[in-house]
């Protein structure tokens, strides 16, 4: 094909559209396509482009992700400094604020005759304070030219590449006749549950957790790579915007309008006060309210709305003078560590925890608190005895975030790792180059624990009744000693059991026999391989027709599935390998546990066609994993539910497509129910 105005002008309608459509769905919260529609787009963009590539332009959607860094990313010196805001730590130093800021406005020259009434009648833009990390965005000529992290408010890193992958920030600014250089700068943060969700893969790979949704915001901005940043969904709300040369805005309120106007994702939980008890109401509330938010805030900014106000006021060495932040009590609180304690979980990962003397944290009594491993007992130079300041932020367990040296009891001692296993014994294994140190033990009680608990888990077998408890009592009376075991028990057997009876016993043996008819998919991942999270395991479950062509697979055949990678590949051959697992797997497939797709009954319910909708967030999929899952057996997803809706797949937190599903009676689905039905021969009549 010639290059033709024609193709050019397609090149650019296509660029336009699915910018508007990216702008609907990121920063409206408001889609106007179809995710299906989009792909579709963004498709026939990327052939395009392919074929003509200086057709390509910086801002186009198909260029978000960009390559590799060799290195580390450029100090820039910022255009214009970041300062950084007063706190205040209760409502009485607000006051003190505002009543600073009176007297400062009353002793300018600048302010006309109306001087009394303008202070008297100041005007407040409350916002709510953004626990993530600040960036300040360049755009040339309307175009995102440069993002730069805050550094030290003077000089930041150029962290560009990774700012673009950040979808509610747009790469052109929706300005007619943009201005030379527009800077804007704003909070770049990770929901609560995308934090959640890495913490959770991060475990499945048995990679350090992060400790905060901040760090976990700043550590991902900081990746060298691009795609990893992508697929971390991070948000941006802007709240700062200078237009140089083209400045009509006279207060900050007109300025929040402004960027929403121009493309950005604004904090819509803003709001303009027309005196200081109006303030106070807002900061109120908001302590409360926030708690809801799915994101973390830890305070609340509140800033004088008039631009020529502010202007008068000025900035001192650090702080703007017009603005305060109205800090909400730290849930953090001082305590002793009485002991430290190492835990081995079912993956031999052995976590050191400090077990310290109550104290309350945000509403609840904290008695312990994660260490991480070795590699941060030495970082925060930690000793029994130690007084300590713990955190708590979300739904994470809380955290010991500093030792307080000057307080350290004389003759303590450094604390020195076990060099053996508390369950077994065996001798710890600290892997080269890795922070987390290991029992290597496949019989170490703790491990054979950990992987009955998990095998019964939900997400796995889902064998109701069968929760860490159950399986301590089991494993006491020597009834298991592998998961093989748990399909020979018996009903006799249970009942014997303290505080179990004939009732208790026959439900769980039924619930142990249900386990049986689960998917290969659910079986694979419930074996607890390193890296099989559910989803690899789908992955691999789709491709393998049964466990003996996958434990034939080379590492190359497995490479070559979309979505396996080479540390993937390894972990799943080596574990093949092992003679120990291949015994299981027999003991298992005797015992009648699916290892294969049942090919005969799944083509009779054929899923062609069936439309989905999907709603809220789901626990391990990603929403563009769980659509690639749906259309893989052919059904189709769509982005609102109507009559037509066979079935709507409902996450945490769903919205208004679960209330419309609710009065069409549109059959619902729990993410494992879908997978179960993606992957096996029961097909729920909708
Ligand atoms: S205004 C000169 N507004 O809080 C004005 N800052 O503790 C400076 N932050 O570095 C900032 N939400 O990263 C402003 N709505 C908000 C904010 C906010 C979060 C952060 C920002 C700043 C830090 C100061």
């Amino acid at each position: 094909m010639q290059k033709s105005p024609e193709i050019t002008k397609r090149v650019e309608q296509l660029r336009t559209k699915l910018q508007e459509a990216s702008y609907a769905y990121y920063v409206l919260d408001n889609p106007i396509m179809e995710d299906a529609v989009y792909d579709q787009l963004y498709r026939k963009l990327q052939e395009l482009e392919t074929q003509f590539p200086d057709l390509i332009t910086p801002d186009s959607p198909t260029q978000r992700v960009g390559d590799k860094l060799a290195s580390q990313f450029n100090s820039l010196k910022h255009n214009i400094p970041l300062y950084s805001l007063e706190n205040a730590f209760n409502l009485e130093e607000l006051k003190q604020w505002q009543e600073r800021c009176q007297n400062l406005l009353i002793k300018s020259e600048e302010l006309a005759a109306e001087k009394e009434t303008i202070i008297n009648n100041l005007n407040y833009v409350c916002e709510l304070k953004i626990d993530g990390s600040a960036l300040a965005l360049t755009y040339e000529n309307g175009l995102l030219t440069r993002g730069l992290t805050r550094g030290d408010g003077i000089t930041g890193e150029d962290i560009t590449t990774n700012v673009r992958t950040i979808r509610s920030i747009p790469l052109r600014l929706n300005i007619d006749n943009p201005p030379a250089i527009v800077e804007v700068r704003g909070e770049a943060f990770l929901p609560l549950d995308e934090f959640a969700r890495i913490n959770q893969e991060r475990e499945e790979n048995q990679e350090q957790l992060f400790a905060n949704p901040r760090n976990a915001a700043a550590g991902t901005l900081r990746q060298l790579d691009p795609k990893i940043v992508d697929q971390r969904k991070l948000q941006f709300f802007a709240y700062t915007v200078h237009l140089p040369t083209q400045n009509t805005l006279n207060s900050q309120w007109e300025a929040l309008e402004k960027l929403r106007e121009i493309g950005f994702l604004v904090n819509p939980n803003r709001q303009l006060c027309d005196s200081l008890a109006d303030v106070y109401q807002y900061c109120q509330n908001w302590e409360i309210k926030r708690k809801n938010l799915p994101y973390l805030t830890d305070g609340v900014v509140v800033k004088i709305n008039s631009y020529s106000l502010q202007t008068t006021l000025g900035f001192t060495q650090k702080f703007p003078r017009w603005a305060i932040a109205l800090k909400y009590p730290a849930e953090e609180a001082p305590t002793v560590v009485e002991d430290i304690i190492v835990n081995v979980g079912r993956t031999g990962a052995v976590t050191p925890m400090a077990v310290m003397k109550p104290v309350q944290l945000a509403g609840t009594t904290v008695q312990r608190a994660t260490l991480h491993n070795c590699d941060r007992i030495a970082e925060l130079d930690l000793r029994i005895g130690d007084t300590v300041v713990i955190r708590k932020a979300g739904e994470i367990i809380p955290e010991v975030l500093r030792v307080l040296h000057d307080l350290r009891p004389a003759h303590s001692q450094p604390y020195k790792f076990p060099e053996y296993c508390p369950e077994c014994n065996s001798k710890l294994v600290h892997p080269h180059g890795e922070a987390i140190i290991r029992c290597l033990n496949s019989s170490c009680p703790a491990i054979i624990k950990g992987s009955i608990v998990h095998w019964a888990s939900r997400d796995a077998l889902d064998i109701k009744g069968l929760g860490e408890k159950i399986v301590v009592l089991l494993r006491e009376n020597n009834l298991v000693n592998s998961i093989a075991d748990l399909y020979s028990l018996t009903v006799e057997q249970i009942a014997n059991l303290e505080r179990m009876g004939d009732k208790s016993a026959t439900k769980l043996i039924k619930a142990i026999e249900e386990s049986k008819k689960q998917s290969w998919s659910r079986v694979l991942y419930g074996l607890g391989i390193r890296f099989v999270g559910s989803v690899n395991a789908q992955l691999l479950t789709e491709h393998f027709d049964n466990v003996d062509e996958l434990a034939q697979a080379s590492v190359a055949d497995l490479e070559a599935i979309y979505g396996i990678g080479t540390e993937i590949a390894d972990s799943v051959e080596q574990w093949f390998k092992l003679d120990a697992n291949q015994e299981l797997i027999e003991r298992l497939k005797k015992a009648g546990l699916r290892f294969s797709k049942n090919k005969t009954i799944s083509k009779q319910n054929n899923l062609t066609g069936k439309i989905f909708v999907l709603t809220g967030t789901l626990a391990t999929l990603k929403r563009n994993e769980a659509k690639k899952l749906i259309e893989q057996v052919g059904g189709k997803v769509s982005n609102s539910v109507s009559a037509k809706t066979n079935y709507v797949v409902v996450g945490e937190k769903a919205g208004s497509k679960l209330t419309k599903a609710q009065e069409l009676g549109v059959k619902q689905l729990t993410e494992s129910e879908l997978l179960t039905m993606l992957n096996s021969d029961i097909v729920p009549t909708a």
